[in-house]
């Protein structure tokens, strides 16, 4: 039989389907790895991870050489692009982030894009490394968070529950919170494809937060923002597949995969896998969805679980990954044990 050229992500990120499916994981370089924590007390905090080409780089490559993902993803933050608008943002140890809010109107008079490529130049420079440093068949992913998602950590100034001070925001001042959505889009449109120019071959937006929103909320701040960020990117760079992650969307995932014109959705740990190879597969590749909890866990439950996936997704183009990140108390074992059976 023929074998189709390229790298395997970018096919079946084309539609393709593979017999072996690409895989990746989310948060695949972080602190489940002893080599990662020594580089991150190398460099001191967080954000100077982040803003180090060099080390930056280095965490990137670290579980590529260890486990030969298909996929490297740029190692930042999606905090990146408040921290490039103008606002405090702080990694507190033990803590997670700290932004000073925005809140209201008034406040968002704090942010703007002057001087936001300057604030981030560093990191289209450790994309260029990356690209430089990869091994061939392996695809460099960039990302940034989704507008909604990054503006509950601007209004909220940390990570939320109830997301309380956003949602009065939203739902209050339609209109001015509507303005710190379109500063996000051409923030975000700009920030991604500077990526793309610095050799991103595939974008992945993050909306974590998507599944706090109800449906008319959801078609406001995560479909329509999405649509307009995929139009634009798709505007200036034809070729870039685009993945959505809409974390917690639900039946949402639904409108949210078929209208905004991404390339392929990926699929939270929630979702029923016969449900999205049903109303999601059958139109575009899809990507996930094994619980990182199962990499903490191992053994039976681990591999189970990663046959169901596998079969479930056997019938059209599939990317496998987690539902959500790597979390920090995963043995890097249980990883080494996943990658053996995904390369099997
Ligand atoms: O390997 C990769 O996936 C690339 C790197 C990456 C990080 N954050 C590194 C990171 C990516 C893609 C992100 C995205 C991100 N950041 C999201 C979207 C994905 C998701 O998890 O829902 C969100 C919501 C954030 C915001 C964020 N960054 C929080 C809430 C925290 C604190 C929680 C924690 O795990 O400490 C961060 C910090 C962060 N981002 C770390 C890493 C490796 C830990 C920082 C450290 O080393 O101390």
């Amino acid at each position: 039989m023929a074998i189709t050229p390229g790298k395997r992500m970018l096919r079946a990120l084309k539609g393709e389907r593979l017999d072996k499916p690409p895989f990746w994981l989310m948060r695949q370089a972080g602190r489940y790895l002893p080599e990662y924590r020594e580089i991150r007390s190398q460099a001191g905090g967080f954000l100077d991870l982040c803003f180090s080409p060099k080390l930056a780089c280095e965490v990137t490559l670290q579980p590529i050489r260890r486990y030969g993902m298909d996929a490297a993803i740029l190692f930042s933050d999606i905090l990146i692009v408040p921290y490039g608008l103008g606002q405090g943002v702080a990694f507190k140890e033990g803590e997670g982030p700290v932004l000073d809010p925005v809140r209201n109107a008034s406040d968002l008079s704090r942010l703007s894009l002057d001087g936001f490529h300057e604030r981030v130049a560093p990191v289209y420079e450790t994309v260029s490394r990356i690209a430089e440093a990869l091994p061939k068949e392996t695809t460099l992913i960039g990302f940034a968070g989704s507008p909604w998602t990054v503006a509950t950590y601007i209004a909220e100034g940390g990570g939320s529950k109830e997301f309380v001070a956003v949602k009065r925001w939203a739902y209050g001042d339609p209109e001015g919170f509507g303005q710190l959505i379109d500063l996000l889009v051409e923030a975000t449109v700009s920030y991604l494809s500077h990526q793309v120019e610095a050799g991103a071959e595939v974008l992945q937006l993050f909306d974590s937060w998507a599944g706090a929103l109800p449906e008319p909320g959801f078609r406001r701040w995560c479909i329509e923002p999405t649509i307009r960020i995929v139009a634009a990117l798709k505007a200036r760079h034809p070729d870039i597949p685009i993945i959505g992650f809409p974390r917690g969307a639900g039946t949402l995932y639904v409108p949210y995969a078929t209208e905004t014109g991404i390339d392929a959705v990926s699929l939270d740990t929630t979702v029923s896998v016969a449900w999205a190879a049903e109303a999601l597969q059958s139109k575009l590749p899809v990507q996930g969805n094994l619980d990182p909890i199962l990499l903490v866990a191992g053994g039976d439950a681990l591999d189970r679980e990663v046959e169901r996936i596998l079969s479930g997704f056997s019938g059209g183009a599939h990317i496998f990954n987690l539902g959500h990140g790597v979390t920090q108390t995963t043995p890097p074992e249980t990883v080494e044990r996943l990658a053996r059976r995904l390369r099997a």
